[in-house]
């Protein structure tokens, strides 16, 4: 886990707090998230060069902090990620519909950590856009968290397309577009981390979100063979399922506060979770137990609940 951001004379004092990074011929060999020691860093470095001296390679090194990329960025969740992220060290890229609207958070992580920050326009319904955001970004993030989501008006949708088309394209569409953009170049890479928030809703289909469940339930889906196809490239992708968050997502429902998480105590989860390389994540815990019984209800009774 990363220590709390330093001074800059700090960082200067201890040196870069990731190790090098050497990428040539397709070789990439990372050391970020993690905190070495001494010993550790010179092992390393004489690892590094004994793997140069055998490909004949430059012993030029490039040094790379650990930035994310938060897509969604004006949601409740993302925020408290990206204080979350900030506050241990890390660059944070914020990505939203109207950037302008991302300005204030950039300044306030800016001066409350002393990180870099930056902010990029983003829509998750614009596909055709997605290549051409992601690869003009000033640099690849070694995180990504894909945040967005859109609950929507399921009894609306059932006689209105528009709505149900947006419900499906932003969770599931969106979500399978921009990821596999950055999936295909962190597997080029050989690094990287994928955060996705999906849902516990994705686990059975509920008359009261039915269409956002299903769209959830796919990408649940594709996250996890997406983590299964990165494995092999050493990238990790971790699939989040909150139950009930209290954010404007929610604002105005009758929540059990004992079942429902802040976007604070969420983000607390995800990054802790995300340096484990856990591969799926509930938060709250008990939301695991409550879905394996909700799950475990038969179909014949399951039909005649009001959920
Ligand atoms: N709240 C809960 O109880 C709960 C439970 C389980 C899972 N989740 C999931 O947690 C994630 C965060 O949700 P939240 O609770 O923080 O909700 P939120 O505050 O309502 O945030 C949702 C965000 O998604 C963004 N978004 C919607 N359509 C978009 C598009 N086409 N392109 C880009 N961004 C778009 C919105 O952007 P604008 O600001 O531009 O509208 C908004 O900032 C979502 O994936 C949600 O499904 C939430």
């Amino acid at each position: 886990m990363l220590s709390p951001a330093k001074t800059g004379e700090e960082q200067e004092r201890s040196g870069p707090r990731h190790g090098p990074v050497l990428a040539q011929k397709g070789l990439v060999l990372h050391q970020q998230n993690l905190s070495l020691t001494k010993s550790g860093v010179v092992i390393t470095q004489l690892l590094i060069q004994y793997v140069q001296k055998q490909l004949s390679l430059p012993t030029k090194s490039i040094t790379v902090m650990s930035s994310i990329l938060i897509l969604g960025a004006m949601s409740d969740v993302a925020q408290a990620m990206a204080h979350e992220y900030a506050k241990n060290g890390y660059e944070v890229i914020l990505a939203a519909r109207k950037k302008e609207r991302l300005e204030p958070l950039v300044k306030d992580l800016q001066v409350r950590y002393n990180v870099k920050s930056s902010a990029f326009e983003f829509d998750a319904l614009d596909f055709k856009s997605h290549f051409d955001f992601y690869t003009n970004l000033p640099h690849e993030p070694t995180m990504v968290a894909c945040v967005f989501g859109y609950l929507g008006d399921t009894k609306k949708a059932l006689i209105d397309w528009k709505e149900t088309e947006q419900i499906l394209h932003v969770n599931y569409t969106g979500a399978v577009s921009i990821l596999n953009v950055i999936a295909s170049n962190m597997m080029e890479r050989k690094h990287g981390t994928i955060i996705g928030i999906s849902s516990v809703a994705g686990e059975r289909g509920r008359q009261s979100n039915f269409l956002y469940g299903s769209a959830k339930a796919g990408f649940t889906a594709y996250l996890s063979g997406l983590r299964n196809k990165c494995f092999h490239s050493g990238v990790h992708v971790m699939t989040v399922k909150p139950g009930f968050i209290k954010t404007s997502m929610t604002q105005g429902m009758p929540l059990n506060p004992k079942l429902t998480a802040t976007p604070q105590k969420i983000a607390r989860d995800i990054f802790k979770a995300a340096n484990k390389k856990k591969n799926v994540l509930y938060s709250l815990w008990m939301w695991k137990y409550i879905m394996k019984i909700i799950t475990s209800i038969p179909e014949f009774m399951f039909k005649k609940m009001k959920m």
